[in-house]
């Protein structure tokens, strides 16, 4: 399998990382044997259609001069539309940061990745929040498939179990906690009685937090994700300007305690029902939902079994790199269960 990598920060590095370690089990295994043929960052790519050697790329990305020290195959200022043109590739991995307003530049990419039929894994919800169903679409005109697994609870496979685990039951709503960031200032503010401030201050120290946590306060990381959920798990069509979204810089310690004298917590919950929502909410502690620290969780309530509820880290370089491999597994069995000509390509590059 021909792979192009864009975006070659935590979560390209350590997809890199498993192709080197797990390249035998990849191999015997799940049939895949990854190639990569180009690696893209912000000032350029390194292109070689015989195979880059990721322990060199992995080097070379820690060392003062880039990427771009490993002159014999770097192009500088190349850009993923430009590489389509100058390599063969089977899938483009898109791991360029997210912008939740434009999309951009992971629209663009994923764009031209499937004008050139090539199929695309994307950990970027930037991209989906801003147009999901179009991209669907044009995944579907050009006959290739447009996956995203690590966009919505890291390693942890909530779109997945939703779409494979639950079929033939209804999913009726959806509650999830989403942002572990917001999630482990509600959860110290709970526990200890903090400010906000401070419950952020800790978050940024311990590296939970970015610097400019703006998507995670104010609830915009949520409701990308929440998109992606309720488009593919609920068949919405929405953006993320369909979304109602209020984050948590209101709640303050007077809310919390309230809840508490109600055997509840405070969470930034995103819901979808009859409509789709973000906003600080107050959930029975002893509900599975209250999960505490970075962790994220969603509750499917469905006609037939219930409420289910799924728990894990909602981000990493590991897990979501474990994403995009399971993504890569699915499309290479697709095609090879197919039996196309592109299947055989796949197994053999
Ligand atoms: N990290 C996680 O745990 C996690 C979890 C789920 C989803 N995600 C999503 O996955 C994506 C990647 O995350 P990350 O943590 O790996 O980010 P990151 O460490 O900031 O790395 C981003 C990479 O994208 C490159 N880049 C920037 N602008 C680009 C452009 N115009 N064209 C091509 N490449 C470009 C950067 O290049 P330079 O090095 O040259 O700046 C860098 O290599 C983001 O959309 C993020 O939201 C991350």
């Amino acid at each position: 399998m021909r792979i192009m990598l864009v975006g070659f920060g935590v979560v390209g590095s350590n997809l890199a990382k498993i192709f080197i370690d797990q390249r035998e089990k990849l191999r015997r295994g799940r049939g895949i044997n990854p190639k990569v043929v180009s690696i893209v960052n912000s000032r350029g790519a390194l292109v070689d259609p015989e195979g880059i050697n990721l322990e060199t790329a992995l080097k070379a990305r820690e060392s003062a001069g880039g990427l771009g020290s490993l002159k014999e195959i770097w192009n500088e200022g190349a850009k993923p539309p430009e590489v389509l043109d100058m390599i063969e590739c089977d899938v483009m991995v898109e791991a360029a940061p997210t912008d939740l307003m434009s999309g951009q530049p992971g629209l663009d990419h994923i764009r031209a990745a499937m004008k050139n039929e090539v199929h695309v894994v994307t950990t970027n919800k930037g991209p989906l929040a801003i147009a999901m169903p179009a991209l669907l679409e044009l995944a579907e005109h050009n006959d290739v498939m447009l996956k995203f697994s690590g966009t919505v609870g890291g390693g942890t496979p909530m779109l997945d179990f939703a779409k494979k685990c639950l079929e033939g039951v209804e999913i009726l709503s959806v509650r999830g906690i989403l942002n572990g960031t917001t999630n482990y200032i509600l959860s110290k503010m709970d526990a200890e009685a903090v400010p906000l401030d401070s419950a952020l201050a800790e978050a940024r120290e311990l590296g939970y937090a970015e610097a400019d946590p703006t998507y995670d306060i104010d609830g915009l990381d949520a409701a990308g994700k929440l998109v992606i959920i309720a488009n593919w798990v609920m068949g919405r069509s929405l953006s993320i300007h369909d979304i109602k979204i209020e984050g948590i810089r209101k709640v303050d310690q007077d809310r919390m305690k309230e809840a508490k004298e109600q055997g509840k917590t405070i969470k930034l919950i995103a819901k979808c029902d009859s409509e789709a929502e973000v906003a600080p909410m107050a959930i029975e502690r002893m509900h599975p939902l209250n999960v505490s620290h970075t962790f994220n969780a969603v509750t499917f309530d469905t006609d037939l079994a219930g409420e289910i509820t799924l728990v894990g880290r909602g981000a990493g370089g590991p897990e979501t790199a474990s994403a995009v491999l399971r993504d890569l597994i699915a499309i290479r069995r697709f095609y090879s269960r197919r039996g196309t000509l592109m299947g055989r390509m796949m197994r053999r590059a």
